[in-house]
């Protein structure tokens, strides 16, 4: 017989070689290069003591935190730390603020917009129609996930070209089949900060549910200088997130939902003894989930307190005002709209002529070449006509300081490579979609056929293309169903042994 290593299994240091081998291929998590995915706090041994707490935790089950009450002494030292960071803690009408610790912002969002559903259902039972779901625009896509999966209607109210939205725009939306309006502090397409008092005032005069999404910004925002008033000190605010894997620098799979009232949380539970199991209360999605990320948040919050997040966000304001700075010095490049951080869009300046701006997903691609990643955000026209511009996304973290120096020659030297060269043409390939039909009638390419069409675009399987403008610039132009459908070939493509 033949001997079949894969049958056989391998040694542990040949298992953990390969693992760093295949390691090397991603793209840098520490170091200050990465301006999106990754939120690193620049201090090797809080990343140090969150993998030791992390790994005490690992065979530990949050399905049950009776019966492993380590989690939820964890779990609420956390709802503690972060009510008190979003002003949560001080007694207001509408009870105490409770909350929940998530897998992360996706989850912390699904969850908001069930609990507002349900107590829509409950206060509206004469209504027979679907509830809405109102947000800007530039709100989160978890918000649409969630209102497909909870049939919801997605209600977008458009921005300005800068990204911002008017109060007036959003409250005008807000009617009696209105479940839930949600604001972003901030939203991270843009950086802004949503007119949140004006809209939650108006939510509470009308008895609507009004989510604060600050997933981004929730653990940064507490501690950032002249912030308008964005949390629970607003009356009308019945929920918030903030996500502990962005700024509060934990790994992946830990958020924290809060509500004003226990009423509130008890809507998002889900609770049945009717089967023949065990019986299932869970307050989140997920049914046994991990308390690795949790002890990790854990240990992260207790190691810095409010004092050390105080001090990492005091370096993550500097940053973003050195590499504000440096974008208003390069000709053909701007900062969408005023943003006060941590995240910035660049644009291409629309004050300069055409030939003398800097695109800026060919700038991504040429600061890419030079070692730093920032994100590509494609155009976005609204149902009104009015365009967002498209954008490179920048989350700026703790240890962008250390970089900014760097990164600001970087972007200065490629916005010089790529000045005037305007978007990538895509006259071709769209016309080639086009005249298979595709985008008419709903028509959508299937799997071969989508994946015939990234081919013709120079994609292979589990790679991307260095440059993405092209690519980009193509999901602007296309119908977003035809658009969708490639995207979700690249990645499908990606899982497929
Ligand atoms: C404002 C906001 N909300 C929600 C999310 C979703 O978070 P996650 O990727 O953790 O699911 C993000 C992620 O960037 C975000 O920026």
């Amino acid at each position: 017989m033949t001997r079949d290593a894969d049958a056989e299994g391998r040694s542990a240091s040949q298992v953990l070689a390969r693992l760093r081998e295949l390691r090397e291929l991603d793209a840098p998590t520490h170091g200050g290069r990465m301006f999106a995915y990754v939120y690193d706090s620049g201090l090797p041994e809080l990343d140090a003591l969150a993998g030791r707490a992390a790994e005490l935790a690992r065979p530990l089950n949050g399905l049950d935190p009776l019966a492993f009450p380590s989690i939820a002494a964890m779990e609420r030292d956390l709802v503690a730390f972060v009510r008190r960071a979003v002003n949560g803690h001080v007694r207001r009408a509408g009870g105490p603020v409770v909350g929940t610790v998530t897998s992360g912002g996706t989850e912390s969002c699904l969850l908001a917009v069930k609990t507002a559903r349900e107590l829509w259902r409950r206060d509206h039972p004469e209504h027979p129609g679907r509830p809405r779901l109102v947000a800007p625009v530039t709100a989160h896509a978890a918000f649409q996930k969630a209102a497909r999966l909870l049939d919801l209607e997605w209600d977008p109210v458009a921005c300005g070209p800068d990204g911002s939205v008017r109060a007036a725009d959003l409250v005008s939306r807000l009617d009696r089949d209105v479940a839930l309006v949600v604001v972003s502090a901030p939203a991270y397409p843009s950086g802004t900060i949503d007119p949140i008092a004006t809209v939650s005032d108006a939510a509470l005069a009308r008895g609507i549910s009004c989510h604060v999404d600050a997933c981004f910004g929730g653990l940064a925002l507490p501690w950032w200088p002249e912030t308008p008033v964005w949390d629970f000190r607003n009356p009308g605010v019945t929920s918030l997130s903030a996500d502990l894997h962005k700024y509060g620098y934990a790994p992946k799979g830990v958020s924290v939902l809060l509500h004003r009232g226990r009423a509130r949380r008890r809507a998002q539970f889900f609770a049945t003894t009717r089967w023949p199991g065990y019986p299932v209360v869970n307050p989140t999605l997920l049914g046994s989930r991990s308390a690795a990320p949790v002890a990790a948040a854990w240990a992260i919050t207790q190691r810095l307190g409010p004092e050390g997040f105080q001090q990492l966000t005091a370096a993550c304001v500097r940053a973003t005002r050195q590499i504000a700075h440096a974008v208003g010095g390069i000709r053909g490049l701007a900062v969408l709209g005023a943003p006060l951080g941590p995240a910035l869009a660049l644009i291409a300046d629309p004050s300069v002529p055409v030939g003398e701006r800097v695109d800026p997903h060919r700038l991504a691609d040429a600061v890419g070449r030079l070692g730093f990643k920032i994100q590509h955000q494609p155009g976005f026209t609204q149902a009104n006509g009015i365009r967002l511009p498209r954008s490179a996304h920048l989350s700026i973290t703790p240890v962008t300081e250390h970089l900014a120096r760097d990164f600001a020659v970087a972007l200065a030297n490629a916005a010089d490579a790529v000045r005037g060269q305007g978007r990538p043409a895509v006259g071709a390939p769209l016309a080639a979609l086009r005249a298979l039909g595709y985008g008419e009638r709903g028509r959508v390419p299937g799997p071969t056929a989508a994946w015939a069409i990234l081919r013709s675009l120079g994609i292979r399987k589990n790679t991307l293309p260095g440059d993405q403008a092209g690519l980009m610039a193509l999901v602007e132009e296309l119908p977003a169903p035809v658009a969708e459908a490639l995207l979700v070939e690249l990645l499908g493509r990606t899982g497929e042994p």
